[in-house]
């Protein structure tokens, strides 16, 4: 999602946030979804409550904390989807991938030999693109296993509008660049208007939920790989080890957990065990042989 606000009438959603207002939306935020928005961020809040209160058509932001405050749950939620940060890419930090490739996938193909059923999660998938690298890359090196395991692989969000977005399995062409070999781009691909979409071989293999982390993982199946990327960076540490514990609880205990490269858990009350691998730190629910 963009920083800037989009173009707006003029005159309109011009209020100002103030103080109490920030503060009101920095509480509801992180009572809701987890995050915390740092006090240099009013102007990014401000600006972001003027594009929501121009798409409810609710005149000025005054009206849309009025709605917060009255416990208008469409609005609340609105207001959280609005705050969040979309920020991915195809392939986002490439190492990752060569270390699922090479190693991780290799090693659950082999363990669930017998089983020949794997699960994946890619929670905070944003508008998708991590889902579909992984996806792609499982087409691409394994397809001759993908015949006989059963897959199962969810992609979820907080956010009503990312989930859409992963659904349609849609992307400009400046999304496109970001990341997506172009050998990619003419095998899994298909123009539709001016975007791209995501064939639907690949789109079949997906499904999309509604999770918001802050709350139980009910539902979730036992899981052999997690990506959790670049999510963990908006909380603070007390949940960032209530998720990491509830997330373990839902893996398999020779998973693999995969972070954002700012992430770790180290120094944090979990369980998990890092495993470096060239540039990628692994996450263990238990400890495993080491072969790398
Ligand atoms: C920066 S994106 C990361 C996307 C992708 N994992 C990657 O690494 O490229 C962070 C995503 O986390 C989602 N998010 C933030 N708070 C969340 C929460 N409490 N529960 C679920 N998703 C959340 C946001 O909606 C956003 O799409």
């Amino acid at each position: 999602m963009s920083l800037q606000s989009k173009t707006r009438a003029p005159g309109s959603s011009q209020s100002k946030l103030g103080a109490v207002g920030f503060k009101q939306v920095q509480e509801i935020v992180r009572d809701q979804a987890a995050i915390i928005i740092p006090e240099d961020k009013a102007y990014l809040v401000e600006n972001r409550l003027r594009d929501l209160a121009l798409r409810e058509s609710l005149d000025h932001i005054d009206k849309v904390l009025l709605e917060m405050k009255k416990g208008n749950r469409g609005i609340i939620s609105k207001v959280v989807e609005a705050m969040t940060i979309n920020e991915t890419s195809f392939f986002r930090d490439f190492h990752v991938f060569e270390a699922l490739r090479d190693v991780i996938l290799p090693d659950l193909f082999q363990r669930r030999a017998s089983e020949k059923k794997l699960n994946f999660w890619c929670a905070a998938s944003s508008s998708g693109q991590e889902s579909y690298s992984v996806l792609m890359l499982l087409h691409e090196h394994f397809k001759d296993k993908l015949g006989s395991y059963k897959v199962d692989f969810r992609a979820s969000d907080i956010s009503d509008e990312m989930l859409e977005r992963v659904r349609s399995g849609c992307y400009s062409q400046v999304e496109i660049n970001r990341g997506l070999p172009a050998k990619n781009l003419v095998r899994y691909f298909e123009k539709n208007g001016l975007e791209w979409q995501v064939k639907p071989e690949i789109r079949r293999m997906l499904t999309v939920e509604k999770r918001n982390l802050a709350q139980n993982l009910t539902g979730m199946p036992p899981q052999d790989v997690v990506f959790m990327r670049n999510v963990l960076i908006y909380f603070d540490v007390k949940t960032k080890e209530a998720i990491l514990g509830r997330v373990r609880k839902i893996m398999k205990p020779d998973g693999y957990l995969l972070l954002g490269g700012a992430e770790t858990t180290i120094g944090m009350d979990t369980a998990f065990i890092p495993q470096r691998l060239a540039r990628t730190v692994l996450y263990r629910p238990e400890e495993m042989e080491g072969k790398f």
